[in-house]
């Protein structure tokens, strides 16, 4: 069992490197944009904002006619996310369970880019983003995906069963959906699915170190946070050996694949 995931280790550091090495994540999101088709004078709703690159795009592609508010529970990324802004969208602090203070049937548009599989309550999730969408509004989400995890989780998997107490190191999101799961609570939620694909993704990184980094940002410290500083070596060290054998000519390379599930709010309830 691995151990509970906190939204307490986060840091300055780990929230500026995010903001470097989050360019991954903002990658896909662009393609979950497409998807959602996301068009001009929208108001659009990015739930786990993290440090707005994403909410930057979404604010792009609606136009200053348009509205933007992103929302993340982890201020230090909420305050990159605002100097981000420069008053072309919103930022605050809030969780995608609680979205208490978001209207009714304001929205054309709710995404969460790699955020649902850390949520613990991904139903309430849905269900406020239902809420807070017009009628016909579109919802998405990515999420690693369960039966097609990363290439770095299968191996690091493998190498953290050798030793009993290594099993308790988180590797990747607590809550990752298969693509069955990712329909049924969108349709558990009142949406109807528009669309649910897994797509995957060739990720390159110079040094094991490099994919330590990326993978603590983008967990928010939660990565092997469970391993003590030896043990935290042993396994960089043995990460690092496991990793070589996927060395080409980019680098250290990498499969990633996400779940890309969309869906609509009927218009007529
Ligand atoms: C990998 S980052 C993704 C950030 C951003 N969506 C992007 O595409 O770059 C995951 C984000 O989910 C946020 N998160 C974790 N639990 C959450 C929750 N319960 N509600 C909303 N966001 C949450 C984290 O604070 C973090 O910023």
């Amino acid at each position: 069992m691995s151990t509970p995931l906190s939204l307490e280790l986060d840091s300055v550091t780990l929230a500026e490197q995010y903001d470097r090495l989050g360019t991954r994540q903002f990658h896909h999101g662009l393609e979950l944009l497409d998807v959602l088709a996301v068009q001009r004078g929208e108001k659009v709703l990015d739930i786990g904002c993290g440090t707005g690159l994403l909410t930057e795009a979404a604010a792009e592609r609606t136009g200053p006619e348009g509205e933007v508010l992103g929302i993340d529970p982890l201020a230090l990324r909420v305050e990159l996310a605002q100097k981000r802004a420069r008053g072309r969208f919103d930022a605050r602090i809030g969780r995608a369970e609680a979205l208490h203070d978001v209207p009714d049937a304001h929205y054309d548009v709710v995404y969460l880019n790699s955020v649902i599989h850390w949520v613990p309550d991904q139903l309430a999730a849905l269900a406020h983003a239902f809420r807070v969408l017009k009628p016909g509004g579109r919802v998405g989400f990515t999420t690693m995906s369960q039966e097609a995890p990363h290439d770095l989780h299968v191996v690091l998997r493998a190498l953290l069963a050798r030793e009993p107490r290594w099993q308790a190191a988180r590797v990747g999101a607590p809550h990752q959906l298969t693509q069955e799961r990712a329909a049924l609570l969108l349709a558990a939620a009142g949406f109807n699915v528009t669309y649910n694909e897994i797509r995957e993704f060739d990720d390159a990184f110079d040094t094991v170190d490099d994919v330590i980094a990326f993978s603590r940002a983008s967990s928010f410290g939660n990565f092997l946070s469970a391993l003590d500083e030896s043990d935290t070596a042993r396994v960089r060290k043995r990460l690092g050996e496991a990793l070589e054998a996927k060395r080409g000519p980019r680098g250290i390379a990498l499969k990633r694949r996400m779940t890309f599930a969309t869906g609509r709010k009927p218009v007529a309830q």
